[in-house]
């Protein structure tokens, strides 16, 4: 069996729907076997063509139209068409109509999670982007916006709370032990953001005081006993709903506001406007049972589909190309207020990092597209790190470039004009030319170009003139489809640094930090000193200013120089990287067999010199992860890679001994809080104890045992156990052992046991995991605790130069996809690096995809396996 690819949409194609809806009515009579889905439609038509409405997945029982307020008149046969697809109503009525419609679908069938589905015995819906038409026949388009009423009917032991969005209206009871209960939410909304959720949960209740005194009703949904687990998911969302006051001044707009959690979920999380839906991987933590990065991602997931209120809901967008103008623009709004929660300049590299390990690896591949792209295969896999990461940085250039309060007024502008609308990227960038005055089109280059730009930068001084004359050439590397390159408005955040760790003045100006525009293919900018001063150096790209690759031809000690003089977190921690990369590259490819002192030297001082910044110290202790190194040279060799990196920490360990025996003896922060504060403390603990694992030098295995035995929370027994998967001996397979037995009823704490093994075992550890009786195709958490894990994590094995790797997840990836295609779609993208691997892994990644396109894959999985595969597969 072949599956054909699905037939590319196209963004020069979007026509509007020639339908109004005033209102829809909704009426569901639930139940996991069968749910039966009435829905009433009132409609004015605009001309005189068919009526397109999509369905999928749902059986028609009934369908009629009322005109002119009268009764309805089921219709013939002949008025319609009804394919796997959808419903066409060839000749609908030329003024206002009802149309109403009845369906049956089949919630406990559903295994894709979109639609209504069951899980965990209650029910939950996943609309985004396409599937309320696995609900009703309905206009699924974001431009088609409508205020809706929904009644549920359902058995109350199995259903007590009935959830939808909007506020509560009536319910009550009903004969039979069933009862009903009403929602309405009186915001236009696009099909996108409905849900319902259904079934027995526990709640934690909480209110807030909205800016103009409003009180919220506020509550997270959980499986029962869950509830004091939701504490500081409830304490993000607060601190969310405040910060989105201060910082854009937007206020909530409803007096309920409900998190579901669900274990069963294919993203994140879902903004569903007043009804979030959270994988509960995002909503449950306590210290016991989950890590600081847990909490971390809690509280910018609470805060990004939160922050989707305004920035995607009140204002959403007009087709699917524009979806960076919600994603981008939500991702900056929750980096900024993870910044202001924590660290900035932590936060900032930890975006870089994400930035790099996943845009800059899609663009490098035959994945690579535009932020806002003009044609689309399947809508599930257009959710990339490109459409997210890049487009959150392009808004954080356009706020550089126009400074935070221009920046401001423009939002305020956007939520004026366009509140209540679906609109694109031109609209929004029009409200920024509104207030700027500027013509930002060159800027919206960055919208259609795919690929991330190469900036060159060379100096040179003159010495008589006291001048440093600095070039720069950009470039941008051809990208599947999109051979021809422009030059983009680069921003360049520079400053003159003299040395002693602080800055010089040029041309007559003040010393501050000031920002260069690269506009062109190339650009000087010429920086006269007083004369007779010293050689400057610059600082270029500080803060990671725009998301290219900036290359400097540097030698070693020159790099190491620049550290030093260094005034820029993010630079400081990024010239650290710059050196470990081309250290690793040496390290592997033979021409060096030891690590450099120098460098590690030079590591170990900055990582001493930041101690009392001890999030920033662990970040200086991190080295690239392998995939990051592929980026770098080609043919990649993961095996190489990886043993380089072994043998980097080794020597980093060795050097900080000191220090990790120090902080190590030091008592864990109790009592336990989440917050920055302790979680910067214990990110360094966990680095060294990585460390210490990595170098594996003996004896580490026993000072891991004992760390894990007495680890005081789930970060530290989490980072113990993961660094004991690199000792050899028996305290490895003891501490699994001991972490499985005590969290086997824990499937949230069981991922993390299955993750960890996959991440730094063999192909053979993941044939063990995938037979094990726990490991369960349905449960998309559990399949990437696994699967992903191993194939993104785990590069040396995935990539294994003899397949093993490929062959010991193949089977499973066909499996999940048929079960859920957006999960085998995601699956697959581990192989879009496949072309830039030394050739023996490269033939080997090869051939499994096309043994999986034979074997016959799903339409979003054949959209990701085709072009990957690339055209001459
Ligand atoms: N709107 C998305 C959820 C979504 C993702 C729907 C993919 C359909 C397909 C939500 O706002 C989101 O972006 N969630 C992210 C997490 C977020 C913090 C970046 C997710 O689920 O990964
Ligand atoms: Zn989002």
């Amino acid at each position: 069996m072949r599956t054909e690819t699905p037939v590319a949409v196209k963004l020069q194609d979007y026509a509007p729907y020639p339908f109004t809806l005033n209102g829809v009515e909704l009426h569901f009579d639930l139940g996991a076997e069968t749910t039966i889905v009435k829905a009433s439609l009132s409609v004015t038509p605009h001309g005189t063509g068919p009526m397109h409405l999509d369905g999928e997945a749902l059986k028609l029982r009934y369908i009629a139209v009322a005109e002119g307020g009268g009764a309805a008149k089921p219709l013939d046969l002949a008025d319609f068409t009804a394919d796997a697809r959808g419903l066409t109503l060839h000749t609908p009525p030329q003024g206002p109509f009802v149309l109403e419609t009845e369906v049956e679908i089949s919630p406990e069938s559903n295994t894709a999670l979109s639609g209504l589905y069951l899980s965990g015995g209650r029910l939950c819906t996943q609309c985004e982007a396409e599937g309320f038409r696995r609900i009703t026949y309905y206009p699924d388009r974001p431009d088609v916006m409508s205020s809706f009423r929904v009644r549920m009917v359902g058995p109350k032991d199995a259903f007590p709370i009935l959830l939808s969005n909007g506020t509560p209206g009536t319910s009550g009871e009903l004969p039979g032990g069933r009862h009903f209960a009403e929602w309405i939410d009186p915001h236009k909304k696009p099909a996108y953001l409905f849900a319902l959720c259904a079934g027995d949960y526990d709640v934690l209740r909480d209110t807030f005081t909205t800016m103009s005194g409003k009180t919220v009703d506020l509550g997270i949904h959980v499986d029962k006993g869950d509830a004091p687990r939701a504490a500081w998911a409830m304490d993000s969302l607060k601190r969310s709903m405040r910060w989105d006051e201060e910082t854009y001044g937007r206020e909530y707009d409803l007096g309920v506001f409900n998190i579901v959690a669900v274990r069963d979920f294919n993203f994140g999380a879902m903004e569903n406007k007043g009804l979030n839906i959270f994988n509960s991987a995002y909503v449950l933590a306590d210290e016991a049972t989950a890590t600081d990065a847990d909490f971390e991602a809690i509280e910018s997931i609470v805060a990004h589909e939160y922050f989707h209120n305004w920035t995607g809901n009140r204002i959403t967008c007009r087709d699917w190309f524009q979806l960076c103008l919600k994603e981008g623009l939500t991702v900056f709004r929750d980096q900024n207020f993870s910044a202001d929660m924590r660290s900035r300049p932590v936060q900032r590299i930890k975006d870089v990092i994400r930035l790099r390990a996943r845009q800059f690896g899609e663009d490098a591949g035959p994945l690579a597209h535009a932020v806002r792209p003009d044609t689309y295969g399947a809508i599930d896999n257009l959710y990339t790190a490109t459409v997210y990461e890049k487009g959150a940085e392009l808004i954080g250039m356009l706020r550089r470039m126009i400074g935070p309060e221009t920046y401001r007024k423009g939002m305020d502008l956007y939520f004026e004009r366009h509140d209540g609308q679906a609109v694109t990227i031109e609209d929004f960038y029009a409200c920024f030319e509104t207030v700027t005055g500027r013509d930002l089109s060159a800027f919206r280059r960055w919208y259609a170009q795919a690929g991330t730009p190469e900036v060159r930068v060379a100096e040179t001084w003159d010495a008589a003139t006291a001048t440093l004359t600095v070039t720069f050439a950009q470039a941008t590397p051809p990208t599947p489809g999109q051979t021809v390159k422009h030059p983009v408005p680069i921003p360049l955040l520079c400053a003159v640094l003299d040395g002693k760790g602080g800055h010089a003045a040029a041309n007559g100006a003040s010393a501050e930090p000031f920002l260069h525009g690269l506009d062109g293919a190339t650009g000087t900018l010429a920086l006269r000193l007083p004369p007779g001063s010293p050689r400057p150096m610059l600082s270029v790209g500080r803060d990671f200013s725009a998301p290219v690759r900036l290359t400097r031809a540097l030698s070693r000690d020159e790099r190491i120089a620049l550290v030093k003089a260094e005034t820029d977190a993010f630079n400081t921690w990024d010239g650290l990287q710059t050196l470990i990369k081309e250290e690793l590259l040496a390290l592997s490819d033979g021409s060096q067999t030891n690590p450099n002192l120098d460098l590690v030297e030079a590591i170990a001082n900055a990582v001493r010199g930041a101690m009392h910044d001890p999030a920033f110290a662990a970040l200086l202790t991190r080295l690239p992860e392998v995939g990051e190194l592929f980026l770098e040279r080609q043919p990649a060799d993961p095996v190489a890679l990886a043993a380089a990196r072994q043998k980097l920490q080794g020597s980093l360990c060795a050097l900080l001994a000191g220090e990790i025996a120090a902080t190590l003896s030091a008592p864990a922060p109790a009592p336990y809080h989440p917050g920055a504060e302790q979680a910067s403390v214990r990110a360094l603990r966990t680095a060294f104890i990585g460390l210490l694992g990595a170098a594996a030098t003996p004896g580490a295995a026993e000072t891991l045992s004992g760390l894990y035995e007495k680890a005081p929370n789930m970060t530290e027994s989490l980072a113990t156990l993961r660094a004991l998967t690199f000792t050899p001996g028996e305290a490895k397979a003891k501490a699994l052992a001991h972490f499985e037995a005590l969290w086997t009823d824990n499937p949230l704490v069981m991922d993390k046991w299955f993750s960890v093994q996959a991440s730094t075992g063999t192909a053979e550890d993941v044939k063990r995991l995938i037979a094990h009786p726990a490991f369960d195709l349905k449960n998309p958490n559990r399949v990437r605790a696994v699967i992903a894990a191993f194939a993104m994590q785990n590069l040396a094995a995935f990539h294994a130069p003899d397949g093993s790797g490929y062959r010991a997840v193949e089977a499973t990836i066909l499996a999940a996809d048929k079960v859920n295609p957006a999960l085998g779609a995601r699956l697959l993208t581990a192989f879009e690096q496949w072309r830039l691997l030394e050739p023996r892994a490269g033939a080997e990644a090869q051939a499994c995809l096309k043994r999986l396109i034979e074997a016959g894959l799903s339409e979003n999985a054949m959209d990701i396996a085709g072009r990957a595969l690339g055209k001459d597969g």
